[in-house]
C-alpha cells in the first residue's frame, strides 16, 4: 500500500521572497488557484505580519480557494500570530504555522538567548496559535544545523503543546542527504510522541541537494514536503515541486504518493515564471525548455526507437505535448526525416540527401534548425537552378565607414566581380550586382523578416523588381541577412533572363 506524502507549496510565501519576484494579489490569486486545481494540500499563502499587501493577499486567497488548507506563517511572537489568524479568517480549512530558530547560531547571535528559553517560547507559540486554530504547525529554524538530541527535546514539547505538524527546516542548505534522512529518523525514533504529528522537511538549495534531502527525509519517514514551483526561493531556492512529485512517481518501490495532478505541472510552472518574471533555467528538471529535447544524433535515434531509450518520463505526464528533438549539426538523416514527416513532407532519398546537405550547412552556422528553417530549405532548391550564383560577398561597414561591398557572381559559366558602396551593406552589395547586370533594374519591394526569435535567426528576404514595365519577384533565407537580400535579388535577376 502507498503512502501519501502532503504537498505543502510555499511558492507565495518563501518562494515570493525572491528579490524582483514580488506578486501583487490578484496575480497571488491566480497562482493560488493553479495550485488548487495542480491538486497541492496546503497553500503557505503569506506571512500576514510581514505587510499589509501580505495580509490581504492571505485574506483574499482565503476566500479564493477551498480544498487546500491555507497556512499563514509567523515567529513565536504573539501579535503575528493574532494577525495570522484574523488574515486566516476566511479560510474553509487553515494553519498557522509559527516557529523559532532551534541551531547555535541562531540562538545565540540572533536570538541572543538560550535553549531552555527557546523551548518554552517554542511552547507558548504553539499553545497561543491553538487558541486561534487547530492546525498549527511548528518550524524549528535551521534545524539542518541544530543538533540532533536539543532538536528531539524541541520537537517533543511542540508536540506536547498541540503541533500537528512539526517542519525540521534545512534552512541554509547545509545538509547532506545522508544527514538529513537521519535527522529525521532520529526523531522519529527518539521523540516519544512523534506519532501524533506530521514530519515536515523545508529544504534550501544553497549546495545543489534540496531536492536529494527532501527525498531522503521522506524516506526516513517526513509526510509532508515543502515545495516551491520551480524551485523558486530565497537565494539559490527552495525544494522544487515537480522534482519531488515526480521522484515519487518514478520510484514506485518507494511506495509513497502525492494527490498532485502531473499532467498540470507544466503550466503552472509557465504560469509562476512568466507571472513572475523568472525564467526557468533551459536544463532545469522536469520544466525546463531542453528537459525533453534530444540534440545528439545517437540520442535521437534512439528515441525515435522507443522513446523510452532516453527518457524515464513521458513528457504528456507533465503536461508538455511531445519530446522534441531538437535537430542540430549533430542530428543525423533520420531525425531530419522524422521531422519532415511531421511537417508533412516525404522526400525521396535524392530530395533527402540533397536537404541534409543543406540542412548541416545551416545547423553550422544556426545553433538549433526549427520547423520554419526547414520550410525554407525546402523552398529553396530553386536556388540551385538560378541562372545567377552568389559565389562571393564581402562587406564592409560599421561606424565611421563607407559601407562597401564586393560581390562575384557566376552567370551562364561567366564569373562577374564587382565593387560598390551605399549607404548601408545592403545598398553597397546592390550598387555592386547592378554593375554586372546589363539591364536598367528598379527594386520595387525589399522586406526582411526574422523567422523565429534569436539574434541567431535566420532571416527571409523578399524583393520585388522592376524591369522594363514588368515586375520580378525573388526571395531567399540565410542567417546572414545581407546575403539572403543579395541571394533574393539575384533570384529576381534571374528571372529577368
Ligand atoms: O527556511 C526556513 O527555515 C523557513 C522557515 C520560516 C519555515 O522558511
Ligand atoms: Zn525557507
Amino acid at each position: 500500500m502507498e503512502e501519501k506524502v502532503q504537498i505543502f507549496d510555499t511558492t507565495l510565501r518563501d518562494g515570493e521572497q525572491v528579490p524582483g519576484c514580488q506578486l501583487n494579489t490578484v496575480e497571488k490569486i491566480e497562482v493560488a488557484k493553479a495550485l488548487e486545481s495542480l491538486g497541492v494540500d496546503v497553500i503557505e499563502a503569506g506571512f500576514p505580519v510581514s505587510s499589509p499587501g501580505d495580509f490581504n493577499s492571505v485574506v483574499e486567497i482565503s476566500k479564493a480557494v477551498t480544498t487546500p488548507v491555507i497556512c499563514g506563517l509567523t515567529r513565536a511572537v504573539k501579535e503575528d500570530i493574532e494577525v495570522a489568524a484574523e488574515a486566516l479568517k476566511y479560510a474553509k480549512r487553515k494553519r498557522i504555522h509559527t516557529g523559532i530558530g532551534t541551531s547555535f547560531y541562531h540562538i545565540t547571535y540572533k536570538l541572543n538567548s538560550n535553549q531552555d528559553e527557546i523551548v518554552e517560547r517554542a511552547v507558548e507559540s504553539v499553545k497561543y496559535a491553538k487558541k486561534f486554530v487547530e492546525d498549527v504547525e511548528f518550524y524549528a529554524e535551521d534545524a539542518g544545523r541544530t543538533e540532533n538530541e536539543y532538536l528531539a527535546r524541541v520537537i517533543e514539547a511542540v508536540i506536547k503543546a498541540g503541533a500537528t505538524v512539526v517542519n525540521i527546516p534545512d534552512t541554509t542548505g547545509y545538509c547532506l542527504p545522508e544527514e538529513f534522512g537521519k535527522k529525521i529518523l532520529y526523531l522519529k525514533e527518539n521523540v516519544k510522541n512523534i506519532d501524533k504529528a506530521i514530519i515536515s522537511t523545508h529544504c534550501h538549495n544553497d549546495l545543489g541537494m534540496a531536492t536529494a534531502n527532501t527525498i531522503s527525509g521522506v524516506i526516513n519517514g517526513a509526510r509532508q514536503v515543502e515545495v516551491t514551483i520551480n524551485g523558486i526561493g530565497e537565494r539559490a531556492g527552495n525544494t522544487s515541486l515537480e522534482e519531488v512529485v515526480m521522484i515519487l512517481r518514478n520510484h514506485s518501490d518507494l511506495k509513497l504518493r502525492t494527490d498532485i495532478n502531473s499532467k498540470k505541472i507544466y503550466s503552472t510552472s509557465r504560469l509562476v515564471s512568466s507571472l513572475m518574471n523568472m525564467p526557468v533555467q533551459p536544463n532545469k528538471a522536469i520544466v525546463g525548455r531542453n528537459a525533453f529535447a534530444h540534440s545528439s544524433g545517437i540520442h535521437q535515434d534512439g528515441v525515435l526507437k522507443n522513446r523510452e531509450n532516453y527518457e524515464i518520463i513521458d513528457p504528456a505526464d507533465v503536461g508538455v505535448n511531445q519530446s522534441s528533438i531538437i535537430l542540430t549539426a549533430r542530428s543525423g538523416r533520420a531525425a531530419l526525416r522524422h521531422r519532415l514527416e511531421i511537417l508533412g513532407y516525404t522526400l525521396s532519398k535524392e530530395d533527402l540527401d540533397r536537404t541534409y546537405k543543406n540542412f548541416l550547412a545551416l545547423a553550422d552556422k544556426k545553433k538549433d534548425v526549427r520547423d520554419e528553417d526547414l520550410e525554407i530549405l525546402l523552398g529553396s532548391f530553386n536556388k540551385e537552378d538560378r541562372n545567377m550564383k552568389l559565389e562571393l560577398l564581402q562587406v564592409v561597414c560599421g561606424m565611421s565607414t563607407i559601407p562597401t561591398a564586393t560581390v562575384r557572381i557566376r552567370s551562364n559559366g561567366d564569373v562577374l566581380t564587382a565593387t560598390g558602396s551605399g549607404n548601408g551593406p545592403i545598398d553597397a552589395a546592390f550598387s555592386a550586382v547592378k554593375q554586372l547586370i546589363k539591364r536598367k533594374v528598379r527594386l520595387e519591394e525589399f522586406l526582411i523578416q526574422a523567422i523565429t526569435q534569436g539574434s541567431d535567426d535566420m532571416g527571409k528576404v523578399h524583393i520585388q523588381v522592376e524591369s522594363r514595365g514588368k515586375i520580378y519577384y525573388g526571395f531567399s533565407a540565410n542567417v546572414d541577412i545581407i546575403t539572403a537580400s543579395v541571394e533574393a535579388f539575384l533570384d529576381a535577376l534571374s528571372k529577368i533572363g
